[in-house]
C-alpha cells in the first residue's frame, strides 16, 4: 500500500449519501473501508474499485461491530478519518414503539458503539478525524418522528462531549458534524418532500467539508437560512406547530 493515500473508513456505505460520499473518496485516490450490512451492495463498489476499496460487514446494532470495524481498519493499514452515514428514520404519527426502540438502537446505541470504537482507536493510534452524519432533524423535536429527531440531536451533543473530552485528554482527534437537510434517498422513500437534494451534490460538499476538516456544516445554503430562523422559534409556539410531518 502507498503510505501517503489517505484512508477513510465509511459505515453506512451501502446506499444513499454514504455510497456516495464512499465513491467521491474512491475517485479521489484514498484507500477506502466501507461497511453496511448489505454486502452484495459493498462488493458492487469494490468490483469498481478493486485496488482502493475494503469491505467489511457491519451491523452497528450488533456488539460484533467494534471488532468488524477494527478488522477493516487492519484491512487498511490504519485510519486516517473515520466516517459515520448509518442511520435509519422513519415518520412515526402512531407512535409505534417499535419504530422508535428500532431508531434509538441505531441512531444512538449503534452510533455511540462506533464512534467510541474509532475515538479509542485514535486515542492508540496518533489521532484522526471522526466526521458523522447527523441531520437538521435534531434543531427541535419533531412530533411526526419523535425517536428520529431526539437520536439525531443526542448525535451533535455526543459530538461536541467527545470533543470536549479529547480536549481535556489532549488527544489530536477532530470532528465534523455533517447536518444536512432532504436528501432523495431510500431515507424519504416514503412521501413529498420539498427542497430535495441530489446525493451526488451534497456527497460533493460533505467530500469538502472533511478535507477541509469543517467542525460542522448544514448542507445546502437554503437549509442554513431554515435552521437559523427556526431555532428561533419559541417552544411555546413549537408545540402548536403542525409543520413537522414532512420533515425527516
Ligand atoms: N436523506 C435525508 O434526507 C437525510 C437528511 C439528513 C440526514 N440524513 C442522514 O444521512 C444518513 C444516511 O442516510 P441516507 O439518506 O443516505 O439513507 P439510506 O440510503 O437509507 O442509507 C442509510 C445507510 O445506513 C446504513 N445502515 C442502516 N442501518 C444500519 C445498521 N444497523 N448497521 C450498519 N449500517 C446501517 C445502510 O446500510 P445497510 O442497510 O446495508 O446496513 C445505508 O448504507 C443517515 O444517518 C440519515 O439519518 C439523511
Amino acid at each position: 500500500m502507498n503510505c501517503k493515500m489517505k484512508r477513510i473508513v465509511i459505515v453506512g456505505a451501502t446506499s444513499g449519501i454514504g455510497m456516495e460520499v464512499a465513491k467521491m473518496f474512491l475517485q479521489n485516490n484514498y484507500q477506502v473501508g466501507i461497511a453496511g450490512r448489505r454486502k452484495e451492495r459493498l462488493d458492487i463498489l469494490k468490483n469498481e474499485f478493486p485496488e482502493n476499496c475494503f469491505t467489511e460487514v457491519i451491523d452497528v446494532t450488533q456488539v460484533s461491530a467494534t471488532e468488524n470495524l477494527l478488522k477493516l481498519i487492519e484491512q487498511l493499514g490504519g485510519m486516517d478519518v473515520f466516517f459515520l452515514s448509518s442511520g435509519i428514520g422513519n415518520q412515526n404519527m402512531t407512535l409505534n414503539p417499535e419504530i422508535e426502540l428500532a431508531t434509538a438502537n441505531t441512531n444512538a446505541t449503534g452510533f455511540i458503539r462506533m464512534t467510541t470504537a474509532a475515538f479509542n482507536y485514535f486515542s492508540h493510534n496518533c489521532g484522526g478525524q471522526i466526521a458523522v452524519i447527523s441531520s437538521i432533524a435534531g434543531t427541535k423535536g419533531l412530533g411526526a418522528a419523535p425517536a428520529y429527531s431526539a437520536t439525531k440531536r443526542m448525535q451533535n451533543i455526543y459530538i461536541d462531549a467527545l470533543e470536549q473530552q479529547a480536549k481535556m485528554r489532549k488527544l489530536n482527534i477532530c470532528f465534523t458534524d455533517i447536518r444536512p437537510g432532504f436528501v432523495e434517498t431510500d431515507l424519504l422513500k416514503y412521501g413529498k418532500y420539498p427542497l430535495l437534494m441530489k446525493p451526488k451534490k451534497v456527497a460533493k460538499s460533505i467530500f469538502w467539508a472533511v478535507v477541509k476538516k469543517k467542525r460542522r456544516i448544514i448542507i445546502d445554503w437554503r437549509y442554513k437560512i431554515l435552521v437559523f430562523f427556526w431555532k428561533m422559534i419559541p417552544n411555546c409556539l413549537w408545540k402548536s406547530l403542525s409543520i413537522a410531518s414532512q420533515v425527516q
